[in-house]
């Protein structure tokens, strides 16, 4: 962790002053350490450059299936794709880059850190990634070399942060919680009055197909095996995605005869089709692997922004599969 982090962190218990107490450094990070709470009994360690808020051992059994899942997925499929940055934007928009610039950012669920390190790279004035799972050593490797980029191990629902934040965005996070609505008070009750927030959910409309056939082969097959098992069995499925996408919906979008609208589920499978395998592949084993999955309707997504008295909210579809939002609180 770099040392400015310091002057954003909180005891997750009392939200105390923590103090930093450093072993090893390695140029601007701190590598090993422990931060203590000067209120409270509480004492977090750093380790491998990371502070850790939450202990794997002791989070609950379904939260804790969820992060081995994405933990596994994020040290296996590390590639960057050049496309991140328009499709995070897809994810957030109507926000556009120049919105991060100088702004304090918080992310809910960074994964590999595809995203902190954008907004890194779009002037945030310091942006935060916490995720829950082994996923933050991948986006600590991905970060590092940002100055203003920062990574924490930590649970959604019990951020050591004070209430500063500009911006907080999680973008596919919220729906694999056991309880997205909290995940997202949680997150917007760090965001400062008049900063912004904004979310990507899964949606229930247009998922039907999805609801009714994969979701009980996901829940009783895909995210309970070994997740090298799965890396290999979602190659069919995906070998499948990536044929349709390659002749069918790619090039049918673009000959612009009209054909391409009445392909099933066009606008998602038109959205993905310029990925490579690799890319279609990490698509594929994320749908398969989560243990926890909702599909979340336009209305129940409203009535969150309602819960935390959001303005000016923006709601839209996105590729008529998925929901995102964005308000000022
Ligand atoms: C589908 S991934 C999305 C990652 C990233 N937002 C992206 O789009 O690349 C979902 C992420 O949520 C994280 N996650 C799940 N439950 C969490 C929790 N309770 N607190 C924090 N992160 C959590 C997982 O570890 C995983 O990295
Ligand atoms: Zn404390």
């Amino acid at each position: 962790m770099k040392e400015k982090l310091l002057s954003y962190l909180v005891c997750p218990s009392c939200e105390g002053t923590l103090e930093l107490y450093v072993s090893k450094s390695e140029d601007a990070e701190i590598m090993e350490g422990a931060l203590r709470c000067a209120s409270c009994a509480s004492s977090f360690p750093v380790t491998g450059g990371i502070p850790r808020f939450a202990d794997l051992e002791q989070v609950e059994s379904d939260k804790r299936a969820t992060a081995a899942g994405f933990g596994w997925q994020w040290q296996h499929f590390t590639q960057e794709d050049e496309q991140y940055a328009e499709q995070f934007l897809g994810w957030i928009a109507p926000v556009q880059a120049e919105f991060f610039r100088d702004k304090v950012v918080l992310e809910g669920g960074c994964g590999k850190g595809r995203h902190t390190q954008l907004a890194a790279r779009w002037g945030a004035r310091e942006v935060i990634g916490i995720d829950l799972s082994v996923a933050v050593e991948t986006a600590f490797a991905a970060t590092r070399s940002l100055p203003n980029a920062h990574i924490i191990q930590a649970d959604i629902y019990h951020l050591p942060l004070a209430r500063q934040f500009d911006y907080a965005f999680s973008v596919g996070v919220l729906h694999h919680l056991p309880d997205p609505r909290g995940g997202f008070i949680s997150l917007a009750s760090k965001v400062k009055p008049g900063g912004h927030i904004s979310a990507w959910i899964y949606g229930a409309e247009n998922n039907e197909w999805i609801t009714r056939f994969v979701n009980p082969v996901r829940e009783k097959v895909t995210s309970r095996i070994n997740q090298r098992v799965l890396l290999q069995l979602s190659k069919v499925p995906a070998a499948c995605v990536y044929l349709a996408t390659k002749l069918i919906y790619g090039p049918l979008n673009r000959n612009g005869s009209g054909l391409a609208k009445h392909l099933f589920y066009n606008d998602y499978l038109s959205s993905i089709s310029t990925f490579g395998w690799r890319e279609q592949h990490t698509i594929v084993f994320d749908h398969l692997v989560a243990p926890t999955a909702f599909y979340i309707s336009r209305e129940e997504f409203e009535t969150w922004w309602r819960d935390v008295g959001a303005k000016d909210v923006v709601i839209g579809w996105h590729n008529k599969n998925s929901w995102r939002g964005i308000g000022s609180l």
